[in-house]
């Protein structure tokens, strides 16, 4: 029966449990918001044709959208929302900048048809849908052979919208109320092309589909026989949690560990801070990459490609501060190693203080927060720059009394531990 495996890609990653193979392709936005996809054979080799989706979610959403595309703007959009008279409407609108998307009522429009099983029915809104043009719109167009099609999705909670009417006017979505991801369509194949979404189909699953995960996800899945990939329901503390360790490595840590150095002049304590802030700092990346996959935007923003080079030219620092400290034992002086060790690190504690920031603005934080970071990270980068100048000034200062008296200051006096020359170089 089963052409291809039903691979479930976010939840077989996530969750390593699927067992069962189901033809559509699902995955859910969110706990209780799911979708559906899949495509007839005879379509796919076509490339035109009749695809099938479902659009599965709580009634305490005013309004549930998928979309083909990987944003708003140029995106064929299908928003589900209640007809007041216990079904949904399927409205098809056509992705413009960030506002409301309009009812497509042109010719080229998506033809989108409500099939049976789609209902108001113990809390849930259902819509199974066929679309006969979903390969192209006005604005765009997919491969149904495609091995990662982009999609989307966006939801609002709110009343009821009760009405039948396509054009209805709905609100926008809150800033993290969206999503997208990629689809192999390819493992989304089915036989006929007829609705997948009908419980006397796929009866061979009946109601023992449960993904495995367990936790509730059973309310929507059970007869159908559609296996519901679930997001990761921990997306939003990684995320949280890569912010927060990210920011302060960034912006607190390693900028300290920096001030540690001409502070106190112990390579070892400015060393072993620095080290520590280090596994943090690949604490936050790994929590970074997972958030990246859990929003399917690995490599593909700025902030995720700025913030894996700066995490990987850290990576170096460690070792050019040891070969400086090794060679600055024998020479007492700065070398080549020392100086790139110096400078990449300010620059990178500056780019990474940057890249912060990128987040906070990918993530669409509030304002206030945004400016509370720039504010910590400023005052702290100001503290490293005036201690750092305080520290230059001092030792120089010394230096001329020192080399003024030809004293012999004991060892154990001098402002930093192995230097001879007190010129504001250490090790
Ligand atoms: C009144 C209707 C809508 C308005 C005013 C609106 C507005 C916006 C705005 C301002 C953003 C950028 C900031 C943010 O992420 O919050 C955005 C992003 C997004 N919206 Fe909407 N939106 C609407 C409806 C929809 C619908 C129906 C979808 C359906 C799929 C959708 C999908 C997305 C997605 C995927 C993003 C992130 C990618 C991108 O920036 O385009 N939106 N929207
Ligand atoms: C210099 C290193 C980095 C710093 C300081 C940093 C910091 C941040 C911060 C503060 C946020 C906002 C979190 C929130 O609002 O809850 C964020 C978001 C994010 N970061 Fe990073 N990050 C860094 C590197 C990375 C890397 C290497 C990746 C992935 C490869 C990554 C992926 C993400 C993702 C996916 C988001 C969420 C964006 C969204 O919700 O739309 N970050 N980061
Ligand atoms: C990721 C880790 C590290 C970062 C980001 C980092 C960053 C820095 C920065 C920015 C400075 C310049 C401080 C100043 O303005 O005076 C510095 C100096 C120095 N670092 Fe590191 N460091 C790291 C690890 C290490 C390690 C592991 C060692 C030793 C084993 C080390 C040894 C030194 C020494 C001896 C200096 C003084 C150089 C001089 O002023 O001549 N660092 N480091
Ligand atoms: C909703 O409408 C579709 C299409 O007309 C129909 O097949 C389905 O049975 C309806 N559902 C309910 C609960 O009336
Ligand atoms: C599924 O349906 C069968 C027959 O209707 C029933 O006996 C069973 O308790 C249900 N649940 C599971 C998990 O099979």
């Amino acid at each position: 029966m089963k052409r291809v495996g039903g691979k479930s890609f976010l939840a077989s990653a996530l969750l390593g449990a699927s067992l069962v193979q189901a033809d559509p392709q699902s995955i859910c936005a969110t706990d209780n918001i799911c979708f559906s996809i899949a495509v007839p054979t005879s379509s796919a080799s076509s490339n035109s044709g009749n695809i099938y989706f479902q659009l599965k979610a709580p009634t305490t959403y005013s309004w549930v959208a998928l979309g083909t595309g990987s944003q708003m703007a140029g995106s064929n959009i299908f928003v589900m929302y209640q007809d007041g008279k216990g079904n949904v409407t399927i409205s098809p609108r056509l992705g413009t900048a960030h506002s409301q998307p309009q009812w497509d009522q042109s010719s080229t429009a998506a033809r989108l048809t409500l099939l049976a099983g789609s209902g108001v029915a113990d809390g849930t809104m259902t819509a199974n849908v066929a679309c006969a043009n979903c390969e192209s719109w006005n604005g765009g167009d997919m491969s149904l052979q495609g091995t990662s099609v982009p999609w989307i999705s966006a939801w609002r909670t709110g009343s009821s919208l009760a009405t039948t009417n396509k054009g209805a006017s709905i609100s926008q979505h809150g800033g993290s109320d969206h999503t997208g991801f990629n689809i192999d369509l390819t493992t989304a194949t089915i036989s006929s092309d007829s609705n997948p979404f009908l419980a006397s189909r796929n009866t061979v699953d009946g109601n023992g589909s449960g993904s495995g995960s367990g936790s509730g996800s059973g309310s929507g899945s059970g007869g159908n026989g559609i296996t519901l990939a679930r997001g990761n329901p921990n997306a939003a503390t990684i995320l949280a949690a890569h912010g927060i360790i990210g920011a302060l490595v960034m912006a607190v840590l390693y900028p300290l560990g920096s001030l540690l150095m001409p502070l106190l002049g112990r390579w070892w304590a400015h060393g072993a801070w620095q080290v520590i802030t280090f596994c943090l700092m690949w604490a936050a990346f790994g929590l970074g990459v997972q958030s990246a996959k859990d929003r399917n935007m690995l490599f593909t923003q700025s902030h995720t490609i700025l913030g894996t080079v700066v995490i990987a030219l850290f990576g170096i620092q460690p070792a050019l501060g040891y070969i400086h400290h090794r060679q600055y034992v024998q020479t007492q002086n700065r070398g080549p190693v020392s100086y790139v060790h110096i400078w990449l690190g300010r620059i990178l504690m500056l780019l990474g203080i940057i890249n912060g920031g990128l987040g906070l603005q990918l993530a669409q934080e509030r304002s206030e927060l945004v400016i509370a970071y720039s504010v910590v990270a400023g005052i702290i980068f100001l503290c490293y720059i005036l201690a750092k100048a305080f520290t230059v000034l001092g030792a120089q200062r010394a230096n001329r009394i020192r080399s003024h008296k030809e004293a012999n200051i004991p060892s154990n006096r001098r402002p930093y531990q192995e230097s001879r020359r007190h010129n504001g170089r250490y090790a």
